[in-house]
């Protein structure tokens, strides 16, 4: 894992004797699920996790979201009040995968369950396809103790890409005709569930025939 925000001037401006602490907690959570995954690859022959994206909320989007809450844009309020400064995309194979990462991550010692959103049995609106989890965790350095929050974002390669074309195609304010585009691609959103409930199948049917 390549992590170096403690060198980071912009970073260690803003988030301060909390970086550490940060760094901390990308570190250990990433492990997990590492080791999550190769455990899994010991007795299945392969690894449910197909990589892992992350990445500590930049100063500048969290002092904005704090202005944007009404408060003042600080180290300290940003541990405590936005509840993504360490934010984590695990890309599973199937579905049953994602069950399984989310599974490992409430199992992690300690660990606080804070929301969860399940976005693959009730998609949002626009098709949106994603298992959000927060929780929290007491990381320790040097006999001091603090919660850290981490949002994790598990989903199967399909509902990736989907999010990804979609945040692409959609990010742009000012699209003609936005309402029949969205309703295409909730149909997109759609299909690919199919096929992911599909790719399921056939991978347990090729499961019990090895059996
Ligand atoms: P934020 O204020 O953005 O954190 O939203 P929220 O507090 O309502 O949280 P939610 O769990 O719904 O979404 C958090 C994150 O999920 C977003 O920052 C995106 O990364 C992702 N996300 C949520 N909805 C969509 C969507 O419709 N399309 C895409 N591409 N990503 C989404
Ligand atoms: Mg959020």
């Amino acid at each position: 894992m390549e992590l170096d925000y403690i060198n980071n001037e912009e970073y260690l401006d803003f988030y301060k004797e909390n970086l550490p602490y940060i760094e901390k907690t990308m570190k250990s959570i990433y492990e997990i699920i590492k080791i999550s995954g190769e455990d899994y690859s010991s007795f299945e022959d392969r690894n449910p996790v197909e990589h892992i994206k992350y990445r500590v909320k930049h100063p500048q989007s969290a002092r904005e979201k704090l202005i944007k809450l009404e408060y003042e844009p600080t180290s300290d309020n940003a541990m405590k009040y936005l509840h993504d400064i360490c934010g984590f995309r695990i890309i599973c194979t199937f579905i049953s995968d994602v069950e399984f990462i989310v599974k490992k991550i409430k199992e992690i010692e300690d660990v606080k369950i804070v929301v969860e959103k399940d976005y693959i049995n009730k998609p949002k609106s626009n098709g949106y396809r994603s298992y959000h989890i927060i929780i929290m965790l007491p990381i320790e350095i040097d006999g001091n103790i603090k919660n850290i929050y981490v949002e994790a974002q598990i989903r199967t390669i399909a509902m990736d890409c989907w999010a990804s074309l979609e945040h692409q195609l959609m990010y742009k304010k000012d699209i003609q005709n936005k309402e029949l585009f969205k309703e295409e691609l909730k149909k997109c959103a759609d299909e690919m569930a199919t096929t992911d409930l599909n790719l399921e199948t056939i991978m347990s049917f090729i499961k019990n025939e090895g059996a």
